[in-house]
């Protein structure tokens, strides 16, 4: 809800909340199922001598929505196109992705920010700030480029699609972001943010899940992230005129529950990619992992404690 009037107060166009704070943690949370023992290690030293968070015994689930509140601030206006592409196709009937086209945001867009700061952890830059900035804009970009609203022009990403949602007037793109996830997933906090994950951990390592993982990963090479960050984007953008704005849309009127049924598992799916790429992406950059697997380690437990979690 903050975030339909922080755009409406800025006038801003797609930049935005994706997947909230729940959808993002659990994206960094699914990940983190499925890092290499040393490279979650890694990342924690890496956060941890951050000297812009101190946070103790910090995990890629507190620094997951970052990457929002710092593009909402004055000294971070310049990363807002980092979140979303604007594809200008021409939904429902016609949906793609054209870098050349699309990605002309002042300083790029979610493609390039990707292979950016992507590069800057192969080859760790400066200081640790900058080494941890870019980690966290990675964990960040990887969850926002499978929002499908997040590579869209039209109507500034839905932002400019106005609906209801349970009889309050909202943007479609804040439906998608947290309105849904929260009817579904329950609170934006740890409890939430367990029983998610755990679903979708079950799903990746022995349900519904487990055959299209190898499709997920079909593109995941981080020497070659434009090109795979473009994949995605076009794997997103298609859910676009596959389903998101298939519907006609009344002004001001409720979203059908039908619609919102239909949405679900769709955005769980693509908050699973979105945790399953992050792990094989991690893995490489600061493991041993080659481009398409997914390491299955073993875990009794969910790897993070719920009490640690700050929402
Ligand atoms: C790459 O990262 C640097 C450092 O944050 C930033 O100044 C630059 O604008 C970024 N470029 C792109 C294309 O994201
Ligand atoms: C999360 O919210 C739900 C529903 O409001 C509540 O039942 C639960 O106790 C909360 N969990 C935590 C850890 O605060
Ligand atoms: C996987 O699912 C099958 C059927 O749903 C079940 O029989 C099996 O025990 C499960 N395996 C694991 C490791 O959970």
């Amino acid at each position: 809800m903050l975030f339909s009037t922080v755009v409406a107060a800025l006038g801003l166009a797609s930049s935005a909340h994706a997947w909230g704070q729940l959808g993002h943690k659990t994206v960094a949370n699914v990940a983190l199922q499925f890092l290499q023992p040393g490279v979650r290690d890694t990342l924690t030293a890496i956060l941890a001598a951050d000297g812009h968070n101190r946070l103790p015994n910090p995990s890629i689930v507190d620094v997951a929505t970052w990457a929002d509140g710092f593009s909402h601030s004055p000294e971070g206006t310049w990363t807002k196109g980092f979140h979303y592409i604007d594809a200008k196709d021409d939904p429902p009937l016609r949906c793609d992705v054209d870098l050349s086209r699309d990605c002309r945001g002042p300083g790029g867009c979610v493609v390039t920010a990707i292979a950016n700061y992507t590069d800057q952890l192969i080859h760790p830059s400066r200081n640790v700030d900058e080494t941890a900035q870019a980690l966290k804009f990675v964990v960040h970009f990887l969850g926002d480029i499978t929002q499908p609203l997040h590579t869209e022009n039209f109507m500034h990403g839905g932002n400019g699609i106005n609906v209801k949602w349970h009889g309050k007037k909202a943007k479609l793109h804040g439906v998608w972001d947290t309105g849904m996830i929260a009817e579904f997933f329950g609170s934006d906090n740890a409890t939430g943010l367990d029983s998610w994950t755990k679903r979708i951990v079950n799903e990746i390592k022995n349900g519904s899940y487990k055959d299209a993982v190898p499709e997920w990963l079909s593109c995941s090479d981080i020497n070659d992230a434009v090109n795979c960050a473009t994949q995605w984007a076009v794997d997103t953008n298609k859910l676009i005129c596959d389903f998101v704005l298939k519907t006609t849309f009344h002004k001001n009127e409720e979203l059908p529950k039908s619609y919102y049924d239909d949405a679900i598992p769709i955005i769980q799916r693509q908050v699973a990619k979105g945790g399953v790429r992050l792990a094989s992406w991690l893995n490489q950059i600061f493991g041993t992992a080659e481009p398409g697997s997914l390491s299955l380690y073993e875990q009794d437990r969910l790897v993070l404690q719920l009490s640690e979690v700050e929402f």
